[in-house]
Parts: structure tokens; sequence; C-alpha cells
């Protein structure tokens, strides 16, 4: 049994809220924070700024049901109309993020409880249990009572179901959860046999003898057992997509014409939902990015946050739900967006496949949790950089109509997959500083550095397509993936492997017989040991270049087409704290096992290669590896004379292509292009200048 999430070959219908004029813009918003008098601005300063898409509704529950079965729909009616009027759409949320006070009062049981048994009690936000059978009632009856009052409203375009679903919620841990977690399990085992055998439940006596004797995994006194961490974290995922099932099948009974979404947290710090896999209950992928103030290379991560988005939505155009215009308040400092650098946040998502750009919010609020947070309308009103730099968004997607419905493709893929995320991050690990997004983020990085434009996609999507793909970090993987990696190697691609890739299968048992079990064929090696470097350790291979983290004891092997080739040994290893030790070049015992051995290996396999990288190598490293496997798959940047820091990417249709150029420097960069430059609408005479900070979109001729 195969117990993976697998990817359908057929994708679902896609339906983008075909309503909305051009690209959407826009951002969530809240008007019951305000007065009348500014509910009137904002429709002024909305068409001042070509917004067209508006998220209403999300948090406002409590102010549409003041008490229980009474409701007050006057000031969203009025809202409705006025957006209506003024040719402005909205993506009409169903109002059950937050739920109202009198509903806690009433029935505390909905409320979520952490490992520790501690209730998170109501005062913020997303404070229910969606095992909680009594709040499913009431978040379907309130979902029902939004589809029926707007169903044939003409501002509606878009459902927006709750709001982040799982974003503070995912792991609860009450009784309710612990029931829920028990038919799943049941489910999933069929019998309690065979949840002991996937469980290793001979180790520590665990054994159970009925499915009633299991419980989350909640506080222990030591480690709980991995593989039920990893089913909890499934369940999990599962019980808060089958939330947004309920809701959805009311919104399609009710409105079947009007497409339903809900905003995905698609990036490295978004763990516990698994979006490829509730990917085909949405009718078009919307998503949230912030990033973070103390990542120099912010513009990376929004880059391959952006590309996962657009893998989770199999290509097609996406929606940008929400992002910020400057500063967010829930960093430790949170950091002054200036207007260039917001404008290259929301573009460069739009390079990378959205066909809406939204924010959280428009108007900047003047009380509670998120008052500074950053907003289209900040709190100094129009006369700002904010507000000047949202007008002027505005207007550049309005020149950017042209690219709406284009896609990107790839020649690279890179694979992201939730479960080896959930694997690899459990207790107990050999070296339990791993992060498996910054492994991923770290190789991402380097084509980024080169300049190749890569997908980010799941293991069971179809990879035929691939010159080269990258495995970093696969933890965890079922025999169907391994398979298909290898046979995608075999037909031509150049895979890469990373260290940690391929140990257990997906009940999280270690795959006997040496390391990397899944892909020892594949890759022609066989590990021995793992061994963990220490924080204040590096090694150096014999190339020069360096690396930290972690080693391993390698052997090439030969699986069938000669011995694999060695392409980096280790050399030394030093402690970087101790200039005494570093001189000597050798470990603290003088000795470093590892000298001489392999580090990074070839093996050929059919048309292609399996390489494997048993370290974690510089950034330095990274891109030269990375230069070997891309030329070897004939794989060449986007485009072969920019420098640097010139962020290019492609959209493309079958008649046209549109390159983005976005210049990370501070200096001015030349690229030879042809075409018309569609920010300025101007032609491009000799080559195009992007100055520093810049941005241009060329459409290309
Ligand atoms: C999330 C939420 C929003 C808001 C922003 C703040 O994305 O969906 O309601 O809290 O964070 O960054």
């Amino acid at each position: 049994m195969s117990t993976n999430r697998a990817r359908t070959d057929s994708a679902p219908e896609y339906r983008w809220p075909e309503k909305v004029p051009g690209l959407a813009y826009g951002g969530d918003y809240n008007p019951e924070q305000w007065p009348q008098q500014t509910r009137l601005e904002d429709i002024e300063l909305m068409t001042e700024a070509g917004v067209n898409l508006v998220s209403v509704g999300i948090f406002s529950w409590a102010m549409l049901e003041p008490r229980q079965g009474e409701y007050d729909w006057g000031w969203l009616d009025e809202t409705l109309d006025r957006l209506a009027e003024a040719g402005i759409y909205a993506a009409l949320a169903t109002a059950t993020a937050s739920p109202p006070p009198w509903l806690t009062h009433q029935h505390p049981e909905i409320l979520p409880q952490t490992a520790e048994g501690v209730t998170l009690w109501p005062g913020a936000r997303q404070a229910y249990s969606v095992s909680n059978p009594v709040f499913r009632d009431y978040a379907v009856g309130m979902t029902r009572a939004m589809a029926e009052r707007y169903a044939d409203h003409p501002a509606l375009a878009l459902w927006h179901v709750d709001n982040e679903i799982g974003c503070h919620n995912s792991h609860d841990f009450s009784d309710d959860a612990a029931a829920a977690f028990r038919r799943w399990l049941e489910s999933r085992y069929g019998t309690v046999e065979n949840l002991n055998a996937a469980w290793g439940t001979a180790f520590w006596s665990q054994r159970y003898s009925s499915f009633e004797e299991i419980l989350p995994p909640r506080t222990a006194p030591m480690f709980v057992n991995p593989t039920q961490k990893l089913d909890f974290y499934r369940y999990s995922s599962d019980e808060l997509l089958s939330y947004f099932r309920d809701m959805k099948a009311v919104l399609r009974e009710v409105t079947p014409d009007v497409p339903v979404t809900t905003n995905f947290m698609c990036t490295t710090r978004s763990k516990n939902m698994d979006y490829f896999d509730w990917a085909d209950d949405m009718d078009v992928i919307a998503t949230d990015h912030y990033t973070i103030a103390d990542d120099p290379q912010r513009h990376i991560e929004l880059a391959f946050s952006a590309d996962l988005t657009r893998g989770v939505a199999r290509g097609k155009p996406w929606m940008l739900m929400e992002h910020s215009t400057s500063g967010v308040n829930w960093q430790p400092r949170n950091h002054t967006k200036p207007p260039e650098e917001m404008l290259r946040d929301s573009l460069g998502h739009v390079a990378r496949g959205a066909d809406a750009v939204m924010f959280f919010q428009w108007r900047q609020s003047k009380a509670g949790a998120e008052k500074y947070h950053s907003a289209m309308v900040p709190h100094g009103g129009r006369d700002t950089d904010v507000y000047r730099t949202t007008v002027r968004l505005g207007d550049a997607l309005k020149q950017l109509e042209p690219v709406k419905g284009t896609e990107v493709t790839a020649e690279v893929a890179v694979l992201f997959d939730y479960e080896a995320w959930w694997g690899a991050e459990l207790d107990s690990h050999p070296n339990n500083d791993y992060s498996y997004p910054e492994e991923v983020l770290r190789w991402y990085r380097g084509l980024w550095n080169l300049g190749v434009t890569t997908d980010v996609v799941h293991p069971s999507d179809d990879l035929s397509g691939y010159r080269s793909i990258i495995v970093p970090g696969l933890y965890l993987t079922d025999d169907a993936t391994a398979e298909r990696i290898a046979e995608a190697a075999s037909r031509g691609a150049s895979v890469l492997v990373t260290y940690f890739s391929g140990i257990v299968d997906e009940y999280d048992n270690v795959r006997l017989g040496g390391y990397p079990g899944a892909f020892r064929q594949l890759l022609g090696i066989r590990t021995e040991e793992f061994w963990p470097v220490q924080p204040n350790e590096r090694i150096t291979l014999d190339d020069g270049s360096t690396a930290d983290f972690w080693s391993e004891k390698i052997t090439v092997t030969d699986s069938g087409s000669g011995a694999a080739e060695v392409v980096r040994r280790f050399a030394t290893l030093q402690r970087v704290d101790d200039p005494a030790a570093a001189a000597a070049t050798t470990a603290p015992t003088g000795i470093f096992t590892l000298a001489g051995l392999p580090a990074v290996t070839r093996n050929t396999v059919g048309e292609g290669a399996g390489w494997y990288v048993g370290t974690r190598p510089d950034d330095d490293a990274v891109k030269s590896i990375l230069t070997e496997v891309l030329t070897e798959a004939g794989v060449a940047p986007e485009h072969e004379d920019a420098p640097e820091g010139i962020e290019v990417v492609r959209r493309r249709s079958e008649t046209e292509s549109f390159l983005f150029v976005f210049n990370h420097t501070g200096n001015d960069a030349k690229l030879k292009v042809k075409g018309h430059e569609l920010l300025s609408d101007s032609k491009i005479k000799g080559k195009l200048n992007v100055p520093a900070g810049g941005i241009a979109v060329v459409q290309e001729t």
C-alpha cells in the first residue's frame, strides 16, 4: 500500500474570477472598522488607484451576526452596492475566520487545545477547533447565510473561504481532535495490527490493542512515536481540508457559477498544510506572502514562494491574495519597504505567474493588534509615499494587462514535498538543526543566482519535461516516488539528490541495507554512517570549496553502468572557533576519517545521470556543482548576458513572450532585448536599461 499523497494526473477545472477585468488588484477591505465618511473616501481612492477586487467580510462574523440568529447585513449590503457601482468586485469571505464572542461563550467546547492541554481562548482570532461538530455546524450555517444573502449580488466575483485556514490552529490536541484522529487512522490502516506495524510500536512498549487507546501526540515525558507524529501532521492537514470542503459544498450548491478558493500560505515558513494535496479542491489557487526583514536575500525567498505557488497551481495563473505595501507588525523589527521594493515584490509575483496582486489590507487600522501593519492607504492618508506607490502599482498593472493568462515554462524542477518536510524535522535525528526549507532554498538560490528559471513541483507531478531535477533533502520517499525520479534520469534528466534523502519510507521506517535506501541504485552509492558536523566545524572539499553541517561515509558502487564517478572528495575538517586548530587544517583530534572519501558523486543512468551531494556546500560550491549538472543537461540561463543580481523571468503564450527584468543591484544594468517595454510604454532602442532597483517588462519581438 502506497499511502503518500500523489497528485491525480488530471487537473480539475480551473476557474478564474472572470468578472474581474485585467489583472486583479486590491486588498482586504474591512469597512466595518470605519465611519461612513471614510468608507466614501475608500471608494474614491480605490477608483483612483485602479483597484478592481477587494476581499470583504473575512473577520466580520460578530458584526454580521451580533447575537445568535440575528443578522445585521446593512453595512455589508451598502458596501457591496457601493463597490458594484464603482465597478469594483468582491472576493466575499464566509466570515468564519474568527467566531463571535457569543458563540464561544455559549460553547466553550469549540476552543482548540495545544499539545500541553492548554486551551486557546478567544480574544485574538481563529480560536476554534475544526473537529468540533458544534463549531462546524455554526460555520457552515454562517457560510450558507452569506451565500444566500449575496448569491445574486453583482459585486460577487469569488468566494474566499475562512482565512489562511490552519494559520494559528492547525494542530489541535483536544478530545474532539483525538476522536477525529482515531477515525482518520482507522480509515488509513483498517486494523490496529497494521497501525502497530507501521508505527513500530514494538519499541518502548507502545503496542495498541484498539484504536480507542490512541491519542494525538500530546506532550509526553520523552520523544513521542515519530510515525504517530507524522500521521498527526497528515491527519491535521486532511481535517482542515475537510472543513474547507464543508463550506465549499454549501457555496457550490447556492452559487454554482461563482469560483471558490481560500488563501494558502505557500512559503518556506508554513509547514502544516499540504497545499499540493489541497490544490485540486480550489477553483483557483490563491496565496499570501510576506518577506522577512532580516533576510537580505528575501527577494529570492519571494521568487521561491511564487514558483512554489505556481507549482501548486499546476502552472496556471494564480492569485497573490495578500502581501504588504511596507512593514508588517509581527516580526521582531519590521522592515519599511522603499517604494521600489514594494513594486519589485508585487511584480516579482506577477513575473512568476500571479494574475492578481492583493494586499493585507486596503486601509491601515487605527485600533487592534494590526494597527502597525502597513496597508495600501496608511495612517498618513493620501499624501504619503505608500499611497502614491499604491497608485503607481495600479497604473503598472494596467500596462501589464497583456500578460494576463500567459504562463512560465522551466526546464529545471526542484521537488518539494510537505510530507518529506514533516518527516525530516521529526525529533531525535542525526542532526537536529536540519531545516527542510533551508535545504531546498539553498539549491533554489543556486539556480536563481545562475539565472535559471525553475519550477517547484511535487514528486508525483509530471516530471517528463525537465532536463534537470533537483531533489533536496527528500528524507521520506515512497517506492513510487523513488521509481519516478529514477525513470526521469533514465530518460535523460540530470537528477541531483542531496544528503538525508530517501532514508525512510512513508511510515518513517528506515530503508535498510545502507543509505540512501530509496536512491542507492539511481546514485550508485552506499552510505554506511552519517557524520553530522558540529556548528563550529567546517569541511573543505578537494577543490578548495567549503561545506558544513553534514558529512557521511560514502562508497561508490556499480549499479550497472560502471562505478559512479567521484566529483568532489572530503579533504579537511577544521574548528572555526579555534585558529590554532584551523591552521592545522585538521579536526580537533588531528584526524578526519572521511578525508579522501567521496563527497559529491555522479552516476550514469540510462540517458541521464544521478548526482549526489553528501554534505552541505556553501553558496559558491552549490553554484559550481549546479553549473556542472546544468551544463551536462543543456540548461541555459533565461537570459545569456544578465549579470548576477539581475532577475529575468519569462511569461509566454503560444504567440507572445514577456520578459520581466528586476534589478536587485545598486548599479544600472543593460541587457540585449528586443521589443516594447510595457511599464514605460516605449520601444527599446539599443540595449534595455534597467536602473538600480528598477523593473522592466518587455513584450518581445
Ligand atoms: C495574514 C492574515 C491577515 C493579516 C496578515 C498580516 O496573512 O491573513 O489577516 O493578519 O497576515 O500580515
